[in-house]
C-alpha cells in the first residue's frame, strides 16, 4: 500500500468519485498522497469531497462534473487531463437496475450498457495509451460479484460486469509486459446510495463498508487480475465455482434477488 503513490502517481482519476465506493477511493488515495480527479455528475457534492480531502492531505484535488453517457465525454475530461500524468485509473462509476426483464425498459437497459461497458472502454484506451508510453500505471474496473453468473432480475447489470471482469482478465496479461496492472475489484453487497433503493434484509450476509473494498482493491492492485472484498463474500465465490453448477448458482440468486425485487415491485404498487 505504501507504494501505491510511487508506482501509480502522481494523479489519480476516479469515476463516480461523488459518493459510495468512488468516494471511498479519493478518500483513501489522498491519504496515500496521490493528486485527485474526481468525475460524476454532482457538482457541489464532488467539489466538497474535493476541498475536504485537500484541507486534510496536502494533494492537489480537480472536479469534473459530466455525464459519463454524453457523447463527447471524453473532450471534457481531456480539458483538464491533457497536461496531466495519470497513473491511476478507477472505472468506478455504474448503475444497477434490478426488475422484470421486461420491467426495465430499453432506455434503462441502455443506459446500463453505456457506463458500465462502454464509459470505462472509452477510459481506458485513451489512458492506457499514455501509461503504457511511461511503462507505468494501474487500472482499477470496479465490477462486481454478480459478473461471475447470470442474476436473474439482474440480468443485463451482471452481464455488463462479467464483460469488465472478462476484459480486466486479458488486459492484466496483456498490459502487465508494458508495466500497467489491471484490476478487477468485484465486491458484493456495499453499502453505498446504490443498494438503498432495495431491500436486502433476506441476504444471508450484511453489506461491506465501502472502506473495506476500497482496502482490498488497493492492495490486490499488480498481485493478481480479481479480487472478492470481505471473508464470507470470497467464501460463497469458492463455494459458487467449486462446489455448485453455473444453473445452481443462477438458481439460488434468482430466489435471492428475486425476493427483492417482489419487495420492490410491492413498494412501488404502494405508491
Ligand atoms: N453497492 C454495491 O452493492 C455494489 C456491489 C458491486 C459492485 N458495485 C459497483 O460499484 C460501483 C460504485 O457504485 P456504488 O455502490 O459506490 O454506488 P453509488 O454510491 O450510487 O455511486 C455511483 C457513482 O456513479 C456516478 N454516476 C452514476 N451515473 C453517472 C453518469 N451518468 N455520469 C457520471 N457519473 C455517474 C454517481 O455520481 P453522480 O450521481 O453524481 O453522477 C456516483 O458517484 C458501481 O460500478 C457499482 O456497479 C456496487
Amino acid at each position: 500500500m505504501k507504494k501505491i503513490k510511487e508506482k501509480y502517481g502522481p494523479w489519480a482519476l476516479i469515476t463516480g468519485a461523488s459518493s459510495g465506493i468512488g468516494e471511498e477511493f479519493a478518500k483513501q488515495l489522498g491519504k496515500l498522497g496521490l493528486n485527485l480527479i474526481l468525475v460524476a455528475r454532482r457538482k457541489d457534492q464532488l467539489d466538497h469531497i474535493g476541498k475536504t480531502i485537500e484541507n486534510q492531505y496536502s494533494v492537489r484535488v480537480k472536479t469534473i462534473a459530466v455525464d459519463l453517457t454524453q457523447e463527447r465525454f471524453l473532450d471534457e475530461i481531456r480539458k483538464t487531463t491533457d497536461s496531466l500524468t495519470i497513473g491511476l485509473l478507477i472505472n468506478n462509476a455504474g448503475l444497477w437496475e434490478m426488475g422484470d426483464y421486461l420491467g426495465i425498459t430499453l432506455e434503462d437497459e441502455l443506459s446500463m450498457i453505456e457506463l458500465n461497458i462502454k464509459t470505462p472502454a472509452i477510459l481506458t484506451h485513451h489512458f492506457a495509451a499514455k501509461m503504457m508510453e511511461n511503462k507505468k500505471g494501474g487500472i482499477i474496473n470496479v465490477a462486481s460479484m454478480l459478473g461471475y453468473l447470470g442474476v436473474p432480475y439482474s440480468t443485463i447489470y451482471a452481464a455488463t460486469k462479467a464483460f469488465e471482469l472478462v476484459k480486466s482478465e486479458g488486459l492484466w496479461y496483456e498490459l502487465k509486459k508494458e508495466g500497467v496492472d489491471v484490476l478487477s475489484l468485484n465486491p458484493g453487497l456495499t453499502k453505498t446510495e446504490m443498494i438503498s433503493k432495495y431491500d436486502f434484509s433476506h441476504m444471508p450476509m450484511s453489506p461491506l463498508r465501502p472502506e473495506k473494498v476500497v482496502v482490498a482493491g488497493l492492495k490486490a492492485l499488480g498481485k493478481k487480475s480479481q479480487v472478492i472484498p470481505g471473508t464470507m463474500n470470497k467464501i460463497l465465490g469458492i463455494l459458487s465455482k467449486h462446489v455448485m453448477s453455473r444453473d445452481m448458482n443462477t438458481k439460488m440468486f434468482g430466489l435471492l434477488i428475486g425476493k427483492t425485487n417482489s419487495k420492490l415491485k410491492k413498494t412501488i404498487s404502494h405508491l
